[in-house]
């Protein structure tokens, strides 16, 4: 069952936030080499001194991972980017790519019709390229996030089949080159009945309109790799069925489709045995995997056993994508449960990342790093 997100409204963003984030971030860049405990106080020194007493700068997951030839992600928050040093030191030292957890949404970058904004985005961007990290853009196409005026608008199918061109045209052509991979359609399978969701844009469009996103996307950037990204796809079931066949046709239809990302919110009751099988019939159709949404909540409070069990499923996620060479990232949605989605989104439960609230690393995190250190794979 699908609980639906809410957006935290203790990290909503105010342009002042996002101008800190900017300036943070080149602090983080020039102090990063070992003295970032000298401009975010108690909390940051606590990464800092995991990362000395273990190996020193340069030991984050980003660097342990190297050899796997797996790209480490996060998403990550703007005002959380904003708000303390420590969440740009770890977002720095630990991750390759960066995803916008909300940045990129349409009711972020396009609020009001033709009137875009893209202080945020934009703060996350820099963040990244001053940081060596790539970024996964998130997201085009979506049943939620979307701005009032386009969910409540009175709008013909040919009217928002232009406003979506010209949604995903802008937002992709403005980062032409900046974005290495894009979640064109996020969730466009049903939980129930192996059918695409009658999101507003199936009931409007077709189930055209995944092709179209794609042409569309691709035209704006050709460089870009286009995802669909779903939720509750990880193991073979009726619903990663129905992606399967989805993704299979738009292969077969010459469409640009370039991978499939498994998000992966799970719980310690999430089975995984056919992980394996699933992902390899995906990379089988020739597309690349990823690992987008990683985290796996706990019912709260956890327990210290509830902590390991949750690092096995941390690392049998790692594991399966490391066996697969297609798979080419592994994406954490959030590193730290200071801001995590998951609280807000399933009431009763978080614990659900790598770093408490704290940011003191939980076995998942050791666990991860080990893995990676104990795996190079090309
Ligand atoms: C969530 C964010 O984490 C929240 O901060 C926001 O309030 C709602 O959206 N699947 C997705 C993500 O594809 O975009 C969602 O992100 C989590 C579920």
């Amino acid at each position: 069952m699908r609980l639906r997100a809410i957006r935290p409204p203790v990290w909503a963003l105010s342009g002042a936030t996002v101008v800190v984030a900017l300036v943070s971030a080149t602090v983080v860049v020039t102090l990063l080499s070992g003295a970032a405990t000298t401009t975010a106080g108690a909390t940051e020194a606590t990464h800092s001194n995991l990362t000395e007493r273990e190996s020193g700068v340069g030991s984050g997951l980003r660097h342990r991972g190297r050899a796997s030839g797996v790209k480490i992600g996060t998403a990550a928050q703007p005002a959380a980017m904003a708000e303390n040093g420590a969440y740009q030191a770890v977002l720095s030292q630990e991750f390759d790519s960066v995803t916008s957890e909300s940045q990129m949404k349409w009711d972020i970058v396009e609020p009001a019709r033709g009137a875009y904004d893209w202080t945020s985005s934009e703060a996350l961007v820099r963040f990244a390229e001053a940081n060596g990290q790539i970024v996964r853009g998130h997201t085009l196409v979506w049943h939620d996030a979307l701005p009032g005026w386009v969910a409540n608008g009175t709008f013909s199918p040919e009217q928002l089949r232009d406003l979506l061109r010209e949604h995903i045209q802008t937002v992709v052509g403005r980062y032409k080159g900046r974005v290495a991979a894009w979640d064109v359609i996020n969730e466009p399978i049903a939980d129930t009945g192996g059918k695409l969701r009658p999101s507003l844009w199936m009931t409007a469009l077709g189930p055209g309109y995944i092709a179209d996103a794609l042409r569309w996307a691709h035209e704006a950037d050709p460089g870009a790799k286009l995802y669909i990204n779903d939720y509750g796809v990880e193991a073979v079931n009726a619903k990663s069925d129905a992606l399967y066949n989805v993704v299979r046709g738009l292969r077969r239809d010459g469409v640009p489709v370039d991978g499939v990302g498994f998000q992966s919110h799970l719980a310690l009751s999430t089975n995984l045995t056919t992980l394996d099988a699933n992902l390899r019939r995906f990379a089988d159709l020739g597309l690349d995997i990823a690992i987008t949404e990683m985290d796996v909540r706990l019912p709260l409070p956890a327990t210290p056993a509830q902590h390991v069990a949750q690092a096995g499923l941390y690392t049998r996620v790692l594991q399966a994508c490391l066996a697969v060479a297609r798979c080419v990232s592994y994406t954490v949605w959030g590193f730290t449960d200071r801001y995590s989605w998951v609280p807000y989104a399933y009431p009763g439960w978080g614990d659900a990342c790598l770093f408490d609230a704290t940011y003191q690393p939980k076995p998942a995190y050791q666990q991860l790093r080990q893995l990676l250190v104990d795996s190079p794979r090309r």
